[in-house]
């Protein structure tokens, strides 16, 4: 029997047709579509058969043709496709151990700061960076021709003077303290910005904490042992503390607070130069004009007031000597602080 007198059995086996990789493929676009392939074969029979015939058939071998050529490229795509996927990454092999980070050394220790004021009953609380000359200065008892409202210690806006970063967290006192009446037990975490070069030594933005406490009958005694507290808790159980009397336009009376070395162990060494000594924090009873300026009665109420800079406590716990290492966040530098996590 003629080829061309099978047609719909030979599409039907076509339809049928299937291939695992591309060898077979080829063998099979050679047997139907090649130029000996059926295709052709079925042309050859075409030309003999009856004038009367030649459109049906005509039809017929190229709806074959077509068949053919549709499930050789569907054979093909599937081929390819398979390929793909077996190229294709495996999502469920174990991932490759990723480098944890590690935080900063300057949160963890304002963290260590915070815990251990809370513990002592201190709330938190907050104030912008970017200021009022009354909240950083004024409301702070600075006179008007204080050298630390200086333009070369403090950044301001060239148009708006009145509007400056902050210098020092004790701004937020004076938030608090017109949000807020007595008993006031706060620390304010944050940073502060001061016209610096940039050296081991000075940076032009930092850290502090400030610390304030406002009630009736609060003493000196009452800030004393709290630093002292503090200082125990930061430093380790053996760390003394000494009082050093200072200035400070918010204060008064003022102090400088050092604490026993931690390095040398109050023996004497190159960080403390020889004197056993490190300072730590300035503080001091809360000037009763600063508590008049922001609405608190100064004859009802005392307060104490301190302010660290984190950095310092952070070289003093750590010894690192370079400030600015805490800002250039070298990978290499965070990684030593991966046991303190
Ligand atoms: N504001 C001071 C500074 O930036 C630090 C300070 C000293 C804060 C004494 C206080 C304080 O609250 O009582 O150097």
């Amino acid at each position: 029997m003629a080829l061309i007198d099978n047609i719909p059995a030979l599409i039907e086996e076509i339809r049928q047709l299937n291939a695992n990789n591309a060898e077979e493929l080829e063998t099979l676009r050679i047997k139907y579509l090649s130029k000996k392939g059926l295709v052709p074969q079925l042309m050859g029979e075409f030309r003999q058969v009856a004038p009367e015939r030649k459109r049906e058939l005509g039809v017929a071998i190229n709806n074959l043709k077509t068949e053919a050529q549709n499930r050789i490229n569907e054979l093909r795509q599937k081929i390819e496709d398979t390929q793909e996927i077996t190229e294709r990454p495996d999502l469920t092999r174990t991932s490759y151990p990723t480098p944890l980070g590690t935080r900063h050394p300057i949160s963890l220790v304002r963290e260590e700061i915070i815990d251990i004021f809370s513990r002592l009953g201190f709330c938190l609380a907050d104030g912008p960076e970017i200021e009022d000359d009354w909240h950083v200065f004024s409301s702070m008892n600075f006179p008007e021709d204080h050298p630390a409202r200086d333009m070369q210690d403090t950044f301001f806006i060239e148009s708006h003077p009145d509007i400056i970063l902050r210098t020092h967290t004790s701004s937020v006192q004076s938030r608090v303290m017109e949000r807020q009446k007595p008993p006031i037990r706060v620390i304010c975490p944050g940073r502060v910005y001061r016209n610096e070069t940039i050296s081991a030594r000075a940076h032009c933005f930092f850290h502090q904490v400030e610390g304030l406490y406002i009630d009736e009958n609060v003493s000196f005694t009452d800030l004393k042992q709290v630093l002292l507290l503090f200082a125990q808790e930061m430093f380790g159980r053996n760390t003394k503390i000494r009082l050093r009397p200072s200035y400070f336009p918010f204060t008064e009376p003022s102090a400088e607070m050092d604490i026993s070395c931690n390095i040398c162990g109050g023996k004497g060494c190159a960080f403390c130069k020889n004197t056993g000594w490190v300072e730590i924090l300035g503080c001091g009873m809360v000037d009763p004009a600063v508590l008049e300026a922001n609405g608190i009665d100064p004859d009802k109420y005392t307060g104490y007031a301190f302010g660290m800079g984190v950095e310092r406590i952070t070289n003093l716990k750590y010894q690192v000597k370079d400030l600015r290492l805490f800002s250039e966040n070298d990978k290499r530098f965070l990684e030593e602080f991966i046991s303190a996590n």
